[in-house]
């Protein structure tokens, strides 16, 4: 019964979840932006007065939330009702006194807090709360998994402990606004937004923030500058083409971010990538940040997979489940490489929740067909235009379980056609593949290219194999029995490593892929065989 009840609760609670998170993903965007430029992050001392230090800050203006969290040493995220608490707070700080080092005098919205007579302040220590930014150890989530009491139950767990925080959202966004900070001191009209998963409802705790400089505001400002009899425009320095203009800025920022930001280290500008990026670590909030300049086909993939995280709580379960399979596998690596990508292996899920009858999700054309004026964007020749408004979005009838689903997520590409057909979430459909990638994913918005073209034969390989195993995995499991002997079973027994005792059974099933062929003639005439022996027997 009380299992139950957290069951339901939990349920509840997704959908309570779901159903305030009606805002457009621009809406959101600009919410936490605005958000991140009313807050500071203060490193404390490990013990002090909660209350003191917001009776401190109040001095400046109103509090309006605040946390602490662990990231070498305690600190604290506080948000103000106004920005102009920043400016005030600002003015009040000292710059730091040290002999034996130079500081580089930028003024940041990071500060340092500490007691001035550390052994009477230390009586009035109250404990604090620390909000945790990391997610628990794959073997402690097994030990969770087990005891909830469905295999939906299980990925709604996993889902909440690998999902965002609302307080990890706002020091991610905060990264974002504290390089926006530097990005300005050259252009004053530039934002810097977050993208990828840290927005697409699809991020993990521990992920990395990508976040790219946008100088969107100057573009609006020239259409302005065309009203009336004259026209006026800034004269500006021209280069030959985009890329040399974004190596430039993003070197520049690289460098500031180098020799200026406090607690910015490991930086590395990456700019002879497809996609210039300068990557760094963001010590304050603890994040791998990489930076790049406006990527406006990124930017609509990013609102295309928050549109589908928000519609049916089943969604992002899947995924979070499907993320978590793959990495323990082996499947996906942080490192680049010939590994599908965490955003592949979304797109995937996509694609399969498309496929269901009736569709869980709608495709990418039926999301166009519902766009309105306001949602329509030209990209490089192409058509990225999709509703914005979830409202305007009808429910899916799909009743099916996530046990179901999940099941029938390894059934089904488990035995996809990957020779002959490609991935096309546009239309929702297989289509015969334009060339010979192992795998092909059509990116959704440049639909001449494969978002998973980096992916060999071998891994696909795997990928197929270790869905057939979990498929077969789940369909065999006796749950009871498994309870009973205390065995990892559900999600549990497909987030332990397929081991030694699976080997040989994998073997054959990773030989049987390289020949589709012979596998299908040979399980014909096996049916045959078993088809004539009963038909001898029934003689
Ligand atoms: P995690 O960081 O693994 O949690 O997921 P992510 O979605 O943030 O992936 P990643 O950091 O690798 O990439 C960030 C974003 O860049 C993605 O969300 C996509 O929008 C985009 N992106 C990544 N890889 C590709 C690709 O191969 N093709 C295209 N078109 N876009 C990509
Ligand atoms: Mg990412």
């Amino acid at each position: 019964m009380e299992r139950w009840r957290k069951h339901k609760f939990l349920l509840h609670g997704m959908h309570a979840e779901v159903s305030t998170r009606k805002k457009t993903f621009a809406e959101v965007q600009t919410e936490r932006l605005d958000q991140a430029e009313r807050t500071v992050l203060i490193k404390c001392p490990s013990k002090l007065n909660e209350k003191k230090l917001l009776q401190y800050l109040s001095s400046h203006g109103n509090v309006k939330s605040h946390f602490f969290f662990e990231n070498r040493g305690i600190s604290a995220l506080i948000e103000f009702s106004e920005k102009s608490s920043i400016a005030s707070l600002q003015d009040a700080v000292g710059i730091p006194d040290v002999s034996e080092h130079h500081v580089v005098p930028f003024k940041s919205r990071l500060f340092t807090f500490t007691l001035k007579n550390p052994v009477s302040q230390r009586m009035e220590e109250t404990p604090l709360h620390l909000s945790p930014q990391c997610h628990i150890p794959v073997k402690d989530l097994i030990q969770k998994l087990c005891l909830a009491d469905s295999i939906s139950g299980q990925m709604y767990v996993l889902l909440n402990e690998h999902q965002l925080t609302e307080e990890n959202i706002k020091l991610r966004f905060l990264a974002c606004s504290l390089v926006r900070d530097f990005a300005r001191a050259y252009f004053p009209d530039s934002t810097v937004k977050p993208f990828g998963s840290s927005v697409n409802t699809f991020g993990k705790l521990g992920s990395d923030v990508d976040m790219f400089l946008d100088f969107h505001d100057t573009g609006k400002h020239a259409t302005k500058m065309k009203k009336g009899p004259f026209e006026m425009e800034y004269q500006m320095k021209r280069l030959p083409s985009e890329r040399l203009a974004t190596q430039r800025i993003l070197s520049v920022i690289g460098d500031c971010l180098d020799n200026f930001g406090p607690g910015c280290v490991n930086v590395q500008k990456i700019l002879n990538a497809r996609c210039p990026l300068v990557k760094f670590c963001h010590q304050p909030t603890g994040f791998q940040c990489d930076l790049s300049v406006s990527n406006s086909i990124a930017i609509r993939s990013s609102e295309l997979l928050y549109i589908y995280g928000c519609l049916d709580s089943r969604v992002r379960a899947l995924v979070f489940t499907v993320r978590c399979w793959a990495r323990v596998h082996g499947l996906t690596n942080s490192a680049p490489g010939t590994w599908i990508t965490n955003f592949s292996l979304t797109m995937m899920v996509m694609f399969f929740l498309q496929k269901r009858s009736p569709p869980i999700i709608p495709t990418l054309d039926q999301l166009k067909e519902l766009a309105d004026e306001k949602d329509k964007h030209i990209i490089g020749g192409y058509d990225c235009s999709f509703v914005s408004d979830l409202r305007k979005i009808k429910p899916t009838k799909n009743t099916e379980t996530l046990d179901v689903l999940l099941g029938e997520f390894f059934e089904y590409f488990g035995n996809f056609d990957f020779r002959k057909n490609s991935i096309n979430l546009r239309k929702g459909k297989e289509v015969n593949k334009p060339e010979s990638s192992p795998l092909y994913i059509w990116n959704p918005f440049e639909q001449d290219l494969n978002i998973s073209k980096n992916v060999n034969q071998p891994q696909l390989e795997k990928f197929i194999a270790m869905a057939r195993e979990s498929a077969w995995i789940l369909q065999k499991e006796d749950k009871t029995q498994q309870m009973i002997n205390k065995e990892p079973w559900g999600l549990a027994a497909l987030l332990i490593p397929f081991g030694k005792s699976n080997s040989s059974r994998m073997k054959n099933r990773m030989k049987g892929i390289g020949s589709e062929t012979i596998k299908s003639l040979l399980d014909s005439l096996k049916l045959n065989n078993a088809n004539s022996q009963q038909k001898a027997v029934g003689k």
